[in-house]
């Protein structure tokens, strides 16, 4: 009876199953929950059903069957078509659709419903792995109800209240791992011209990560002070090996754009006063342009 209590309460309906939609499912399934999938499509739905998720008919029929229903759609637009007039009363909307955070705080506020705002973080192959991240964000006393349902989809970090906060993070995660992809990029491509083998660097590179990671949390500390101190090595210093690294990237045949805008950075910094302060102030030539530099 307790089982049987247990596998409702966790039970969950996936809408959308698109390529992110259907490892949702996967997930959820895995996991062992009781999942009920719904697409418009239907035939998306059989591979599914065979391993043995519920099919709901219609879009209601998803909804009624769980406490709980994410949603995973190309826009914030197709879910509010989608859900307009769904009875979605005592449940709870997990919208793992991209979106904005001006989007997000709408939807929260319109949606008559409990309301978790979320992003797939780690792409569709990791989905349902420990190392998949999924940021959500919305009210806490919903999400730590929910968690032990979304924690089968990866690692489910909470954000905050604010249900706008997922889709900032969706952005600024997303253009940090191209920040390090694109200096990564870079560095095959140096070290290719000089014959080192991709996966030789790639190697030695993920070596190297955990000192940068390092530095992730140490420059937090500094910008949230407002102190520069220079350990790390001076902005002019920085701006310096940086030039090394466009000339080298030049004398071996590598296009030169990407230390080229590291560069950039790196003088804007030391012209607004920061040359002698440590790097983490190129934070200050960034975000807070007209405010503080
Ligand atoms: N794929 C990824 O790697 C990834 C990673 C992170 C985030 N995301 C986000 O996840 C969301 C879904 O992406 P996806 O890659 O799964 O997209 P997708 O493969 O294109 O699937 C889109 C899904 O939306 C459904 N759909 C589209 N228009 C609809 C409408 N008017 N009414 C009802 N259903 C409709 C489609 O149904 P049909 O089958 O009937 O067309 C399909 O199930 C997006 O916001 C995307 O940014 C995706």
């Amino acid at each position: 009876m307790f089982e049987n209590e247990e596998r409702e309460r966790s039970a969950v309906s996936v809408v959308g199953l698109g390529q992110m939609g259907a490892r949702l499912a996967q997930a959820f399934l895995a996991a062992g929950h009781r999942t009920t999938v719904w697409n418009r499509t239907p035939a998306k739905a059989e591979a599914l059903a065979a391993r043995g998720a519920a099919r709901a008919d219609t879009l209601a029929g998803a909804i009624a069957a769980s406490p709980l229903v994410v949603v995973c759609l190309p826009d914030y637009g197709v879910v509010t078509d989608l859900l307009a007039g769904a009875d979605l009363r005592g449940r709870v909307l997990v919208n793992l659709t991209s979106g904005t955070p001006q989007e997000a705080r709408r939807m929260a506020g319109g949606i008559g419903a409990g309301y978790l705002d979320g992003a797939a973080m780690s792409g569709t192959r990791l989905v349902g792995r420990p190392e998949a991240l999924f940021v959500f964000s919305g009210d806490p006393d919903v999400f730590a109800t929910h968690r032990p349902v979304l924690r089968s989809l990866g690692q489910a970090v909470h954000l905050g209240a604010d249900p706008g906060l997922a889709a900032v993070y969706d952005t600024a995660l997303f253009g940090l791992a191209w920040g390090a992809l694109a200096g990564f990029h870079h560095a095959v491509a140096l070290t290719g011209a000089e014959g080192v083998a991709p996966e030789e660097f790639a190697a030695v590179a993920t070596g190297h990560m955990p000192f940068v990671t390092s530095l992730m949390t140490e420059h937090a500390r500094q910008v949230a002070k407002g102190e520069y101190p220079d350990d790390d090595g001076t902005v002019e210093v920085h701006a310096a090996a940086m030039e090394h690294l466009v000339h080298t990237s030049a004398a071996l045949g590598v296009r030169t754009d990407v230390p080229e805008l590291v560069k950039a950075l790196l003088d804007r910094a030391a012209a607004a006063g920061h040359g002698a302060d440590g790097i983490a102030s190129v934070v200050e030539a960034i975000g807070n342009a007209t405010a503080r530099v």
